[in-house]
């Protein structure tokens, strides 16, 4: 069995789900595949014990099974046969998941400068990167152009004689340009991103991408190769990349008509939805490359169109499952209508929750408690009333300050979007393979808060 054939048990951000049911705690459906269960109700996750870290490292902190997510890499390119598999660097980055995801044979979709140079200076190839961004700096086109980026993404009219007046006189620069299908799908209001009223891409309805189209090809720097759109994310059905496939044909088709070139990549960017939760849906992978396969051949048949290669952006479904976050509980608080676990973490290393709503069912490891599940709500140690990690899910009623909280499917846009609130440190990251840890980001101190503080 394949990951992407694993059972659907994702969901999505505001999926109306209820609590888990207070005597299922001990599903690990959405853990990695190498998690074990040990003596005294400790996990180990590549054959590294959870409590083990926690003892070494410290918390709160993030691990990331090496394995897993080198699996995920290649059910991917099982899935998807003579496809240019790009992972999202958005969703995490670091020098070792670079590196990962290279030997793997993956290429790259950056959005700063920030994360293009972190890659090309941990030796991934430059050629297989692609650079996206709504408003990209000065500097972010200025590293692309320099370092020989694959293909930058355009992403607005403006853009476009920015980055031609950038291009070094005899060089042509390839691009697609983002276009806006009109399409609604993803697992929360804000991470959709293919309807029109939205700040990414360029519209087909109202004819800006067409006409920022026709003025890429009135530049002698720039090599319009494709189209590309990006739907949103926790997306759990394939029928809105079926429908995004058939419109970015039909624009193709139009393309050809008017121009009389055919283009030769489409780009269909990520957003496949993930488990967070046992018994959400996900989307099964290898399914959605086949019928994205047969819709594009009928499609392109249909309109005359040579097949153009295909390109896919998969973020979260690589890097969420395969890490984990270990908060230490530091209070317990029984209030009236509830019972607040407090850990060592938060907001600041998560904001998923209280950006999106998204629901995550920590447990407790380290020790096996005989006692009954209740209903607990997470929060982090943040001062924000709307720093919760997770609510209403089942742990035991002895939890106690000291307690080691773990939470599955931490791996994407937890880290990659932590901040500094409350100077508390973003935590670091450890990866595990064949039953040994190693650190890959450490903890940021606070001799990191005072080196950039310069000014008094
Ligand atoms: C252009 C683009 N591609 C790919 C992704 C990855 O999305 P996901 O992590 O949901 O697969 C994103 C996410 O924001 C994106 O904006």
């Amino acid at each position: 069995m394949t990951l992407a054939d694993i059972p659907a048990t994702s969901g999505h951000a505001t999926a109306p789900v209820g609590a888990p049911p207070l005597d299922a705690p001990d599903d690990l459906t959405v853990w990695p595949h190498s998690t074990t269960r040990l003596a005294h109700g400790d996990l180990a996750v590549g054959g590294v014990p959870l409590t083990e870290i926690a003892e070494r490292f410290g918390t709160p902190a993030y691990l990331l099974d090496e394995a897993e997510v080198r699996e995920r890499c290649r059910t991917y390119l099982h899935a998807f046969p003579e496809t240019d598999v790009l992972y999202a660097a958005k969703a995490f980055l670091c020098r070792a998941m670079a590196h990962w995801v290279e030997e793997e044979g993956l290429g790259l979709d950056v959005c700063s400068a920030g994360e293009l140079e972190l890659a090309v200076t941990t030796g991934f190839p430059a050629s297989r990167i692609v650079l996206h961004g709504n408003a990209k700096s000065p500097d972010d086109l200025r590293s692309a152009l320099r370092l020989g980026v694959g293909r930058i993404v355009i992403d607005s009219a403006s853009e476009i004689a920015r980055l031609a007046a950038a291009v070094p006189p005899g060089s042509r620069q390839k691009v697609l340009v983002r276009v806006v299908p009109g399409i609604a799908a993803g697992g929360h209001s804000k991470i959709q991103t293919g309807t029109e009223d939205q700040k990414f891409g360029l519209s087909i309805t109202d004819g800006s991408a067409q006409h920022a189209i026709a003025r890429i090809l009135d530049q002698p720097g720039l090599e319009l190769v494709g189209l590309h759109c990006h739907l949103g994310s926790q997306i759990t059905t394939d029928k809105p990349y079926l429908c995004a496939v058939r419109r970015l044909v039909g624009l193709m088709a139009r393309i050809k008509d008017h121009h009389g070139i055919t283009l030769p990549e489409l780009d269909l960017g990520g957003g496949h939805g993930i488990a967070y939760r046992p018994g959400e849906d996900a989307l099964a992978i290898t399914t959605l490359a086949r019928k994205v396969r047969a819709e594009l051949a009928e499609s392109c048949a249909a309109a005359g169109l040579a097949v153009p290669r295909l390109i896919v952006e998969p973020g979260r479904a690589i890097a969420g499952p395969a890490g984990i976050a270990l908060y230490r509980v530091l209070s317990v608080k029984r209030t009236s209508d509830r019972t607040f676990v407090a850990v060592d973490g938060g907001m600041s290393d998560n904001p998923r929750p209280a950006l999106y709503g998204v629901r995550y069912l920590p447990r407790l490891i380290g020790r096996r408690s005989t006692a009954a599940p209740v209903p607990v709500t997470v929060v982090g140690r943040h001062c924000e009333a709307g720093d919760v990690l997770a609510s209403d899910i089942p742990l035991p009623s002895d939890t106690h300050p000291g307690d080691l909280l773990a939470v599955p499917v931490a791996g994407a846009y937890h880290l990659s979007m932590a901040s500094g609130y409350n100077l508390v440190g973003r935590p670091p990251v450890i990866a595990v393979s064949d039953g040994h840890a190693r650190l890959l980001v450490r903890r940021e101190s606070l001799e990191d808060f005072r080196s950039r503080d310069v000014g008094l």
